[in-house]
C-alpha cells in the first residue's frame, strides 16, 4: 500500500507491516497477553460520537489548543512508543520534523534509537518536546539522563508510572531478535536477547516506584521541570504541587472494560470557541 492510498488511520497498519521486519511489527502491533484489553479499548473508542453542531460557519475552522501550557494546532500529541528506528531509518529524528512541521508536542521515548542531542537538533526554534522517562531501577542512571535532558533544553517530563512490571505481550515474545542495531541506544550495551524486543531491552524499569519517587524526581530536576505522570489509571487523583497526569496506556496491561479511560484528549482543554 502506497502512502497515497492511505485514507484512514488503520491503513497505516497495513502500509506498516507491508514494510517492516516481523520483529518491529509484532513489537508495535502486540499487546498484553490475550490482547482482550486492547480489543476492549478499540471497542470503546468505536462507541465515541462527535455530536454535529450545525447551521454554524465552518468555512474556517481552528482546533489549535494548548496542553498543559504548550500550544499545539492540534488536540494530540505524538506519544512515547521506543525505537521508532524499528519503522524507519530516520526515527525520531523524522518524527520530530514531522512533529514541527504540524506544529504538535513530539514525546521523545526514554528508549528512542536515535541520540536525545540529534533529535532536538532536528526542532524548529518554536517546536515543543517533551522527555518521557522510566525510573531505572540505578537511580544514579536515572539522574545522569535527566541531567542530560535538561541539558538539551527539555524542560517538561512525561513519567511512565504504570511499567513498574513489564508487560507480557506474547506476539512479541515469541520472536528472536537477531539485530541489535535496532534496539533503543539506552539499552544497547544489555546482552539479554530472550523475548523478543521488550525481552532484549533488559531490565529498564523500577518495580518499587511509587508516590515518595516524586521528591526524588523533583530535586533531581531542580523542581524546574514539569512532571507528567502518564498512566493508563487516569483518573488516578494526583495532589502533587506543579505534577500533572494524563495519559493512557492502553495496549500494556489489564486495565478491564469498567475501568477503561476515557480517551485522555476529551479531558483536556477544549479548542477555542469561535
Ligand atoms: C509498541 C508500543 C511501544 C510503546 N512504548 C512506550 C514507551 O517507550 N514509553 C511510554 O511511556 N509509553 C510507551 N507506549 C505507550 C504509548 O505511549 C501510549 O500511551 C499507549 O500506546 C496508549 O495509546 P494508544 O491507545 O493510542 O495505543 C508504547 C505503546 C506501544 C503500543
Amino acid at each position: 500500500m502506497l502512502l497515497e492510498q492511505v485514507i484512514r488511520v488503520a491503513d497505516f497498519e497495513v502500509a506498516a507491516q507491508e514494510r517492516m521486519q516481523r520483529t518491529g511489527y509484532d513489537y508495535y502491533a502486540s499487546a498484553a497477553c490475550d490482547e482482550v484489553t486492547y480489543r476492549a479499548n478499540c471497542d470503546a473508542y468505536a462507541r465515541l460520537f462527535l455530536r454535529p453542531r450545525v447551521m454554524v460557519d465552518v468555512s474556517s475552522v481552528d482546533v489549535s489548543t494548548s496542553l498543559l501550557g504548550c500550544p499545539s494546532s492540534l488536540p494530540l500529541f505524538i506519544s512515547p512508543a521506543a525505537m521508532a528506528g524499528m519503522a524507519h531509518p530516520d526515527a525520531e529524528v523524522a518524527l520530530a520534523k514531522a512533529a514541527g512541521s504540524q506544529g504538535i508536542i513530539q514525546v521523545i521515548a526514554n528508549m528512542a534509537s536515535r541520540d536525545l542531542e540529534e533529535i532536538t537538533a532536528a526542532k524548529g526554534p518554536q517546536q515543543q518536546q517533551w522527555y518521557q522517562v522510566y525510573v531505572n531501577p540505578d537511580r544514579l542512571k536515572s539522574e545522569a539522563a535527566l541531567r542530560r535532558v535538561r541539558d538539551a533544553g527539555i524542560s517538561t517530563l512525561c513519567i511512565t508510572v504504570d511499567t513498574n512490571v513489564i508487560g507480557r505481550r506474547e506476539r512479541d515474545q515469541r520472536n528472536k531478535v537477531a539485530d541489535r542495531s535496532q534496539i533503543a541506544l539506552a539499552q544497547r550495551k544489555d546482552k539479554s536477547t530472550a523475548g523478543g524486543v521488550a525481552g532484549a531491552l533488559g531490565n529498564f524499569t523500577d518495580a518499587r516506584l511509587s508516590w515518595k519517587d516524586l521528591d526524588w524526581l523533583r530535586s533531581t530536576t531542580d523542581g524546574k521541570m514539569k512532571l507528567v505522570l502518564a498512566s493508563r489509571r487516569a483518573r488516578t487523583p494526583c495532589s502533587q504541587r506543579s505534577t500533572a497526569w494524563t495519559g493512557s496506556s492502553c495496549r500494556t496491561t489489564a486495565a478491564g472494560s469498567s475501568t477503561t479511560p476515557v480517551p485522555r484528549w476529551t479531558r483536556w482543554p477544549r479548542s477555542r470557541r469561535r
